[in-house]
């Protein structure tokens, strides 16, 4: 009996450590004991993917010291709150202040990157494409007003073009870490117009990191997109 009560404490001791081995549950989010832990997503292509457009060395800082902060923030903020066990497009949807911004940032920023390929076709294709020809007249138009919604947005965020729920395209920008999908609306396409994006190696230059965003969208991710 000794023996058995004994074997039991010993287990009760090392069960617990048992279950805190990370467990990927959900897009980026692991199972760390009984928490949810949302992890940095891995990128589609390698950090020197990008280059010449968009170099290493932005990547290393962008997506392995900005991104990964917000993704570090998020968890340490939502401990022992009502988001702790909560999808991550959920916590966008229903958050504020703190926890919102971190939340939309590591979302906003999975989607860019998902949005850029180092093999891009340079222009539309399919629905995609007829949707963009139909709204904005060409593809020459629709670059010309995303161009313009991403070097006038004022300060720091992001230029979209998304979708309502009639499936009409439209340019939007958002402030901060704002995310459209908080008005019913769907992203199909992000430029992210923050200064950490192209300092490094625009420095000032927004517009020239704009004109070299655009060798990299992936538009077969932004025809995907369109079609959800
Ligand atoms: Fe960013």
């Amino acid at each position: 009996m000794k023996r058995f009560l004994a074997v039991l404490f010993v287990l009760s001791l090392v069960m617990p450590f048992s279950n805190l081995k990370a467990q990927k549950i959900d897009g980026n989010q692991m199972k760390v004991g009984n928490i949810k832990k949302h992890s940095l997503e891995k990128l589609p292509y390698s950090m020197d993917a990008l280059e010449p457009h968009i170099s290493k060395a932005t990547l290393e800082f962008h997506y392995g010291k900005h991104h990964q902060s917000y993704v570090d923030n998020l968890n340490k903020l939502i401990e022992g709150t009502e988001f702790e066990n909560v999808k991550l497009e959920d916590i966008v949807l229903k958050s504020k202040g703190a926890i919102f911004n971190n939340a939309a940032q590591v979302w906003n920023h999975t989607f860019y990157w998902n949005g850029l390929t180092p093999k891009s076709s340079q222009k539309p294709m399919g629905k995609l494409k007829e949707a963009i020809d139909k709204e904005f007249g060409s593809f020459e138009n629709f670059k010309a007003k995303f161009t313009a919604a991403s070097t006038s947005l004022f300060g720091s965020g992001w230029a979209w073009l998304v979708k309502d729920k009639d499936g009409k395209l439209e340019i939007v920008q958002t402030s901060n870490a704002e995310n459209p999908m908080r008005q019913g609306k769907t992203p199909i396409l992000v430029c992210d117009v923050w200064e950490h994006a192209y300092y490094i190696d625009q420095k000032n230059k927004r517009a020239a990191y704009v004109e070299a965003f655009w060798n990299l969208v992936d538009w077969k991710r932004a025809e995907e997109n369109y079609r959800r």
